[in-house]
């Protein structure tokens, strides 16, 4: 197919879409696990003359596998150019190390993912970054924070664990007017619910463990970009100078599942987001319930930013108990739902933010975030949404 017709095709049948292999015409791509590849006279001389695109050389530096899992991404984020990475920090970590260098500034939000935070919080600073972090939805918040040296603006477009959802096309407003590249996290709500290239943002990164692969088992990452700030060829400058540097690539086998994880990307979203939902709404009804946040709902702060820009809400919400100590009784007794770390995946899975992902987090900082122990946090999989209530009714009649 055509890359116009294909870029033109609506989302489920981009999603599904992988074009047949061309050597075999497998409908389903190989796996291509070299680490090197062989040279010839050719290929040499196409490398010394310093062609880097379209030529195998290692597999830290590209791998055909790869290179499949980006030309997909880049088709469902409606992007011109995709880095694979090993993992979503490697793609936060590679975007920010090729943006930013010594001297740099950068505003991001103040509850993006506890890693991502930690690395501008401590690891940056080392190399003379500065992070100020401010709440992105709040848009005077950004501009007063905004410095002569500022060079990027961060956020996630659905916060953990306020599920708080940035005002993307404002924001976008202010940075570019300074020219100043403006860099989100699109992983808690991947390419079907949100596409942030679409309201003008530069460069995308996903933790594509998430929603994009789907089904717990795969560690990998993706940056997208459609950038006027940015050079044509940005991403493949830090391909060679960062990512091939720090040693980052995503592995063949894991492109090849992640690659998979796309073809049923729009089911499974479609499930998640209206068992999410429903959740919601019962939650909201529940008397041993204090707060929900889903972007769905009315009561949502920014419930009429999410209307706008993601109408499907996504597959992530966050509900109140009284404290910790009630949250580990819910989880500890779910049966159907699975207490773990991560989310996105054909199983519903529930944490505790405050004791988990910002456990770091000094707990002043936290309670300031907005982040109570008793708030947990809910991934919803593809289970039948009336034995999730049922699961989460017998739970929360311990308390
Ligand atoms: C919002 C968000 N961004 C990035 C990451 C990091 O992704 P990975 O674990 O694939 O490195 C995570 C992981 O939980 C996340 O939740």
């Amino acid at each position: 197919m055509k890359k116009e017709k294909r870029n033109n095709l609506r989302f489920d049948s981009k999603t599904a879409y992988i074009p047949p292999d061309e050597a075999t015409k497998a409908v389903t791509p190989p796996i291509v696990m070299a680490s090197s590849f062989q040279y010839d006279r050719d290929i040499f001389q196409r490398i010394l003359d310093g062609e880097r695109k379209d030529v195998n050389i290692y597999g830290r530096c590209g791998n055909p596998s790869e290179y499949q899992f980006e030309d997909q991404m880049m088709v469902i984020e409606g992007a011109d150019a995709c880095l694979a990475t090993a993992s979503g920090m490697a793609a936060i970590s590679i975007t920010l190390l090729g943006l930013l260098k010594s001297g740099d500034h950068i505003v991001c939000d103040w509850t993006t993912y506890s890693s991502t935070h930690e690395m501008l919080d401590h690891r940056l600073t080392d190399y003379n970054i500065e992070t100020t972090f401010v709440d992105t939805a709040d848009t005077a918040a950004i501009e007063a924070a905004i410095r002569p040296n500022t060079k990027v603006i961060y956020f996630e477009t659905i916060a953990n664990p306020s599920m708080k959802v940035a005002p993307i096309a404002p924001i976008v407003k202010i940075a570019h007017d300074r020219g100043i590249v403006v860099v989100c996290d699109n992983t808690f709500a991947s390419p079907y619910v949100m596409r942030p290239l679409d309201f003008g943002v530069d460069i995308v990164v996903e933790s594509a463990t998430k929603f994009i692969g789907g089904h717990s088992d795969v560690i990998g990452g993706a940056i997208c970009m459609k950038s006027e700030l940015l050079p044509d060829d940005f991403l493949e400058q830090i391909r060679w100078n960062t990512m091939v540097k720090l040693g980052a690539p995503l592995a063949p086998f894991n492109a090849w599942m992640l690659g998979r994880g796309i073809q049923t990307l729009s089911v499974r979203l479609e499930r998640a987001c209206r068992s999410a939902a429903t959740l919601a709404a019962y939650f909201e009804n529940h008397p041993s319930v204090k707060q929900v946040w889903y972007p769905g709902l009315e009561s949502h702060p920014q419930h009429h930013i999410a209307k706008e820009q993601m109408p499907k809400f996504g597959g992530m919400l966050t509900f109140e108990v009284e404290d910790g100590d009630e949250a580990l009784t819910v989880l500890d007794n779910l049966e159907l739902s699975c207490f773990s770390a991560s989310l996105g995946g054909v199983r519903t899975t529930t944490q505790i933010p405050a004791l988990m992902a910002f456990l770091d987090i000094p707990i002043e900082q936290r309670l300031e975030m907005g982040i109570r122990d008793g708030m947990i946090r809910v991934s919803t999989g593809l289970e039948d949404v009336k034995d999730l209530i049922a699961d989460f009714d017998a739970a929360l009649a311990l308390l």
